[in-house]
Formats: C-alpha cells, sequence, structure tokens
C-alpha cells in the first residue's frame, strides 16, 4: 500500500472537510475516531513537519501532549537532539514546543549527543506530582548493544525532563513466570542459533540467565498505567526474542523486581497495550527493523499474564499484511475510543517518517481489530 490510498481522506482530514464538502466540525472535536490518519505530512505551527516519532499522547486538563523521538531534520549530519514535544487543545493543530529531554553536548554522559533515544513515553504520578518519562536508551556509538531502559522526570508536562538514569531492568532477579525446573535447567551458550534445541532453551529462559546478573535488555518498549494506579513497563527483551511486563515502583521511576516474560521467543517488537471490558490486549509487530510487517495481538485478564497470543493478524483489508505500511507506537485512549498510533518510518530520512493513526474497533466476539477506513465516506462515518 502506497501513500496516495490515504490522500483524499488525509487532505478532508485536516481541512476538516468531507467529499460532499460537508464540514466535520459539529462532531466532537477530540474524537479519535475523526479522520486524523494522516500518512501525508503533518506540519506543526512553525510549517515543519510534526517531528516526534515512536512516540505516544498524554491528555491533561484539556491539552494534548504528543511526546516522540525527535530524528534530525533531515539535513545530512543531522542528530537527533532528544525527546520533542507539541501540544493541541484538538488533536489536529500543533504547537512545536521544542525538545524536552536534551541530548548532551558533554562526552561520556549516558545521554551524550549520538546515544539514541527511542519509544519515549510519558505518565504522571498522582503520588509525586511528577511526570515520569521511560525510553529506550542506546549509548553513543554502540549501536543496539546496550538494550537500556531510561528514565527522567518533570514537574509540568511541558518540562524540563531532568535525566535520572538508565540501565537494563530488574538485575539479579528471575521473572516471576519462570519455573523452578526452568531457572534450573542447563544452557549451551555456543549452540546454534535458531535450531530447535536453541528455541527450547531460550524457552527456558538461556537469555534470562545470561543477563540475569547485569540486567535484563530492554528495547522497544511501552508504559501503562493499570486501574488501581500501578504502572508497568513493557518492552522487547532477550534479544528481542521475548516480551517483558516490569512492575513501577510507586513514584513510577524504577523497577519493584516483579516481572514476567511474555510470548518466549515470539520475536514481537513495538508494544502498545489497551484495556477494553476487563480484557487487556496488546498489539505488537513483528522484528524486521524499520520495514513494516504484520501485526500481532496477545490477549490477557490481568496485566501480569498469563498472555496468550491469538493466531490472528489484528490489521484488515488491503495492507493488513504491513500494517498498512506502519509500526504500532501507542493505544490512545480518549472516552470510550481508542486510537492505534503507528509510525510509516523512513529509513532514509526518520524524521520524515509519517504519522498514521487507525481506530481500534471491535468485533461481535470482542476482539479488537485495525482496519483502513479507504475513502473519505468511511472515514468520516459515525464510528
Ligand atoms: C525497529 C524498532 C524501532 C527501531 C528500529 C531500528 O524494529 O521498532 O524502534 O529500534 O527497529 O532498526
Amino acid at each position: 500500500m502506497k501513500n496516495g490510498i490515504f490522500k483524499a481522506s488525509v487532505v478532508g482530514a485536516l481541512l476538516g472537510i468531507t467529499a460532499s464538502g460537508c464540514s466535520t466540525a459539529s462532531r466532537e472535536k477530540t474524537d479519535p475516531q475523526m479522520p486524523l490518519l494522516l500518512g501525508e505530512t503533518l506540519l506543526a505551527d512553525d510549517s515543519v513537519h510534526v517531528n516526534a516519532h515512536g512516540g505516544m499522547i498524554m491528555e491533561k486538563d484539556g491539552v494534548f501532549y504528543w511526546y516522540g523521538e525527535h530524528r534530525g531534520d533531515g539535513t545530512p549530519g543531522s542528530m537527533q537532539q532528544g525527546v520533542s514535544l507539541y501540544t493541541s487543545s484538538d488533536l489536529r493543530n500543533w504547537k512545536n514546543r521544542g525538545i524536552v529531554l536534551q541530548l548532551l553536548d558533554s562526552v561520556g554522559h549516558p545521554l551524550e549527543l549520538g546515544c539514541k533515544i527511542e519509544r519515549p513515553k510519558v505518565v504522571y504520578n498522582p503520588t509525586t506530582g511528577k511526570y515520569v518519562m521511560w525510553f529506550h536508551h542506546e549509548l553513543k556509538d554502540r549501536g543496539y548493544a546496550a538494550a537500556q531502559a531510561g528514565v527522567a522526570v518533570a514537574d509540568t508536562p511541558e518540562g524540563p525532563f531532568e535525566f535520572i538514569r538508565s540501565a537494563r531492568v530488574n538485575p539479579g532477579v528471575y521473572p516471576e513466570n519462570l519455573s523452578e525446573e526452568d531457572r534450573n535447567a542447563a544452557w549451551d551458550p555456543e549452540m546454534e542459533w535458531w535450531s530447535e534445541p536453541w528455541y527450547g532453551q531460550l524457552r527456558q529462559g538461556s537469555f534470562v540467565k545470561r543477563d540475569l546478573d547485569g540486567g535484563q535488555m530492554a528495547r522497544d518498549m511501552t508504559i501503562y498505567v493499570d486501574k488501581d494506579g500501578r504502572a508497568y513497563h513493557i518492552y522487547s527483551s532477550e534479544d528481542n526474542l521475548t516480551l517483558q511486563i516490569a512492575e513501577l515502583d510507586p513514584t513510577y521511576t524504577d523497577h519493584t523486581g516483579r516481572y514476567i516474560r511474555v510470548a518466549p521467543g515470539g520475536h514481537n517488537e513495538a508494544p502498545t497495550l489497551m484495556e477494553h471490558d476487563g480484557t487487556y490486549w496488546m498489539i505488537t509487530s513483528g522484528c524486521t527493523g524499520w520495514a513494516p510487517n504484520a501485526a500481532r495481538l496477545l490477549r490477557a485478564d490481568s496485566i501480569m499474564g498469563e498472555w496468550t497470543q491469538l493466531d490472528v493478524n489484528p490489521a484488515r483489508g488491503e495492507g493488513a499484511e504491513t500494517t498498512f505500511d506502519t509500526q504500532g507506537t501507542y493505544i490512545m485512549k480518549i472516552g470510550d475510543s481508542f486510537t492505534f498510533m503507528a509510525d510509516r518510518w523512513n529509513p532514509e530520512n526518520l524524521g520524515d517518517s509519517r504519522h498514521v493513526w487507525i481506530p481500534v474497533k471491535f468485533d461481535e466476539s470482542g476482539n479488537p481489530y485495525l482496519e483502513m477506513p479507504v475513502d473519505t465516506e468511511t472515514v468520516t462515518a459515525e464510528p
């Protein structure tokens, strides 16, 4: 699927006008089911495409805060500056609020320019009154080897965020759902990768044990705050082969030591999470770098599991096999509506990657699915 398919809807969306020329303004302004299926350039108030990728939107007191990866300005040699913030009152018109977590021109600092910050997520902590940002952090000149989780806090959603630490997760602690037998099972680090016995030992936690002392790897991630106020860090671990869900402490700035493994060996990335009618759903991607692939769907009755991967692609219709040329980053809930926020990555110029928002719908069995409206008529139909 190419961008063209979205054009009719996108132009109408940005202007708030349907194909028949009727204004859509009478609909709820903040209804995320509105035609916000951008996929085209989205200009903020500075006339520059919104440079907030792998991000999320937090709503607070009627303001939408869109945090994401700043990805350079596309000119040769331009570098990521940190985490950017855009604000809006209607999810349409965005004001560039600048960089709220700044990378530093400081040799040896974990946030030294040249390091990578990916998939930042911000949550408000009512106990401390602080805004807490978590992100996937890779150290300068180390590619994706560090696989750390970074955390920063701010007094206001506009920041600036103050860096606290970056580290692997829960050193020295086994996941709750790794059995005693598996904990004690021997494993061979020389075993041929991708062989059946190698998968067998992986399922028994070979990489958990490999990383036990230094802490678990943490790459693609999201943060989820449950109904009871407990927050969880959900991340691709074990060389991206297994998801882990780790509970955060009451300040949301550290892990408690409680964590589980989800779909060991399932190769899930880009986790997004929501709860609907008492069921927890995760929509993830496979692992093909910047190239899009088919999304996956997992469900559980509680966030700490047990999670089951369903044998279905949550995306439906033309383009479903590549999730409409996107990879998810967050499920935004506003009122009773859920919107799957995704990136259409442009690896040649990451800052120019496009934002695609897809309404999450539920079928008769209560299973969520993603369907891309194909024309303005559909786009502007009532949810
Ligand atoms: C993707 C991942 C992105 C980024 C990229 C690097 O799979 O979702 O966040 O890490 O790989 O190749």
